[in-house]
């Protein structure tokens, strides 16, 4: 399938048209955001890496049930993808203390969170993706109380998955923020899981392997996403 029209531009991906009303190409650019747009950086290689460990993941997850809008993989920073209807607000799950849950209520960073907390934040650059709750999300018809009470489903047992599959690598999942769409009428995983949208730290020395290298100006970013994919067993091309 061909890329037709640019329908929207993100801040890291832009997603265009095809052919079949019910695909879309999503494309990953080496943009790199940071506090809701005020910082953005190119860097070298990190839409390559970032399409493919979000292919990788998709596809473990659709093997673990979860619908997803996952095609296939297209080229190095291309993916074919279902056109979903997206809903607004972002789905964030946490199994330890960490950034603005730390802020927000001065927790120790790296605070096991048992059982991991569950929020809702509505996906607004403007205001600054302001933390919601069902009541806001039905009362202003982001999504109504079935789709969200699936939203959170999937996003636990998305957790279920990715918590034991980055364990077995090394790895602890910090969080992660998911995005879900409709397809006709099923509510479906959209947009990206990669380092870019959760937080991954070493089992042992708790160094950060994550966008927040980014954030925090710890360098290395591309790097460190490098490692979280070797450590997977996802191939990438050589540098
Ligand atoms: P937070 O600590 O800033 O609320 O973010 C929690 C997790 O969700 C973290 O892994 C980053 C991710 N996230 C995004 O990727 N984009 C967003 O807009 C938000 C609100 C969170």
């Amino acid at each position: 399938m061909e890329k037709q029209t640019e329908l929207y531009r993100g801040k890291a991906k832009t997603v265009h048209t095809t052919e079949n009303p019910d695909y879309l190409i999503l494309e990953f650019r080496d943009d790199t955001s940071a506090f809701d747009g005020e910082r953005i950086e190119q860097l070298a290689r990190k839409g390559m890496v970032n399409n493919r460990f979000n292919h990788f993941i998709m596809e473990r997850l659709a093997e673990a049930g979860i619908p997803t809008q996952m095609e296939k993989l297209l080229s190095d920073t291309e993916c074919l993808v279902k056109k979903l209807d997206m809903i607004p607000v972002e789905c964030v799950v946490r199994n330890r203390a960490a950034g603005s849950l730390v802020r927000r209520l001065g927790v120790a960073e790296g605070a096991e969170l048992t059982p991991p907390t569950f929020e809702l934040f509505l996906k607004n650059d403007a205001l600054h993706d302001p933390m919601v709750n069902e009541s806001h999300a039905i009362a202003f018809g982001w999504a109504n109380a079935e789709q969200l009470a699936e939203m959170k489903r999937l996003t636990f047992a998305v957790n279920d998955v990715l918590k034991a599959m980055f364990d077995d690598a090394g790895m602890i999942l910090v969080d992660y923020k998911l995005e879900f769409g409709v397809f006709k009428g099923q509510v479906v995983l959209g947009d990206e899981f990669s380092p870019d949208g959760c937080r991954l730290w070493d089992k042992e020395t708790l160094t950060k392997l994550d966008k927040d290298r980014f954030r925090q100006g710890l360098g290395g970013v591309v790097e460190a996403y490098e490692e979280v994919a070797q450590r997977l067993g996802l191939e990438l091309p050589p540098r």
